[in-house]
């Protein structure tokens, strides 16, 4: 999908317009910046993915180009918490190594009074109060692939199934208090937290660093300036040393590797907000939707794509449902493509911004192939359709999925 010509050179405008050479010390050394990976990138079972440096055992994650995938069988058995050596990753380019002590954040912007940058080391933000809060971090394109398998609707982007997601506890200091601390003035609008990895190049167009706008209301809210993760340092690859966890949004807001953060006293965007992130396509206005938020509400199977299971014996089926929205209310399952559904039983307790592990008993009778579906709902209502509605970069996948498995 190439955007035409006019609005490629608004985004480079765009782009180049933040301040960045002022703050180009803060940026790590690093190689020249990569190129996104082809949207339709192949996934390559084994192989490391460029840029990531965490070891990624093909049992545990499936390459995706600059990404990592969680396989979802790799949960089973595991916690409510994700453990980090299985944590999916995203990077649009690839993990830079800060150490801490060279590591400083800036604030600055218009919406500050007297309009000085102000900085924080990181034994300074480590000082602050701290929060711990559990949260899912989960991608605004995960469940991409089922737009093309199920709905016969492809999209651009990587083509994630369901392991886009994760969920961990999260210890930082709060945006909140760094922000009154650089002195937020009353007149700020939006917030705009930048990366320190390589600026992104897509389709031959430098967009700079990622970046992605937060209106003052959320960060002055629950937004975490994260240097923990599970109780450890955060890894290299979540964001080592310091990142931004936005609770219940997509995970673009929750940007890794903080160097900077804008105040601005005027509405602030980026391509992460014009360009990706929002909902294009017949469903949408031409301009597209507004910016995404929230994520949606979800279920999946701890079990491969297309995994045999044995005839005339019980099977304990396991997986995970949540929502951005409300508390998981409940978890309905169909061992028939659909025609009955059978409650499954919970073994956390819901709560908004987390996921509930779920199992349910099968015993299958007929050999051959078979499909499997889970079903969540929320205590606000919200549950997931038959199809979701079809957006072209294939963001916010809702429907069922129908999981293919083989009775042998
Ligand atoms: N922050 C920076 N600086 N660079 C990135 O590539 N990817 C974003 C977000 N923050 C990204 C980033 C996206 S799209 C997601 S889904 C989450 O980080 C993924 O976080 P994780 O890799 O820790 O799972």
């Amino acid at each position: 999908m190439s955007p035409a010509p006019d609005r490629r050179q608004l985004l480079k405008l765009l782009a180049a317009a933040p301040v960045a050479a002022q703050f180009a010390a803060a940026a790590p050394a690093e190689a020249a910046p990569a190129e996104a990976a082809p949207a339709d990138a192949a996934p390559v079972v084994g192989a490391a993915a460029p840029g990531v440096v965490k070891p990624l055992p093909p049992e545990l994650f499936t390459i995706r180009g600059t990404n990592a995938e969680t396989n979802f069988a790799a949960l089973r058995g595991t916690g409510p918490l994700t453990p980090a050596d299985r944590f999916f990753v995203r990077n649009h380019t690839s993990t830079p190594r800060i150490a801490e002590a060279d590591w400083k954040l800036t604030v600055w912007g218009s919406g500050l009074h007297g309009r000085r940058p102000v900085e924080f080391s990181y034994d300074r933000l480590r000082s602050l109060p701290s929060v711990t809060r559990t949260a899912v971090l989960e991608c605004a394109g995960n469940g991409r692939s089922f737009y093309a398998s199920q709905q016969g609707e492809p999209a651009t982007g990587t083509a994630w199934t369901l392991g886009a997601i994760g969920a961990a506890h999260w210890r930082g200091a709060r945006l909140r208090d760094v922000l009154h601390l650089a002195g937020i003035s009353s007149t700020a609008v939006d917030v705009l937290p930048r990366g320190l990895d390589d600026e992104f190049i897509s389709d031959g167009a430098n967009l700079g660093r990622v970046r992605r706008p937060l209106p003052v209301a959320k960060a002055l809210d629950d937004v975490i300036l994260a240097y923990e993760m599970n109780g450890e340092p955060l890894p290299y690859d979540h964001g080592f040393p310091v990142r931004v966890i936005v609770p219940s949004w997509v995970g673009i807001a929750s940007i890794k590797w903080l160097g900077d953060i804008e105040v601005s006293d005027r509405p602030l965007s980026s391509p992460w907000t014009t360009e990706f992130y929002r909902l294009f396509g017949a469903a949408y206005p031409a301009g597209g939707s507004e910016p995404l938020t929230r994520q949606t509400v979800k279920a999946a199977f701890e079990l491969p794509l297309g995994a045999s299971v044995g005839a005339g014996r019980t099977h304990r089926l396991t997986g995970r449902a949540w929502s951005a929205s409300a508390p998981v209310r409940q978890v309905e399952i169909s061992t028939d493509g659909g025609a009955h559904w059978q409650r499954a039983r919970l073994r956390d307790t819901p709560h908004r911004g987390g996921w509930v592990r779920w199992t349910a008993d099968w015993r299958p009778h007929a050999i051959g192939p078979a499909e499997l579906l889970a079903r969540t709902t929320d205590r606000a209502g919200n549950t997931q359709p038959e199809r979701s509605v079809h957006n072209t970069q294939g963001y916010l996948f809702d429907a069922v999925v129908r999981h293919p498995v083989t009775v042998v």
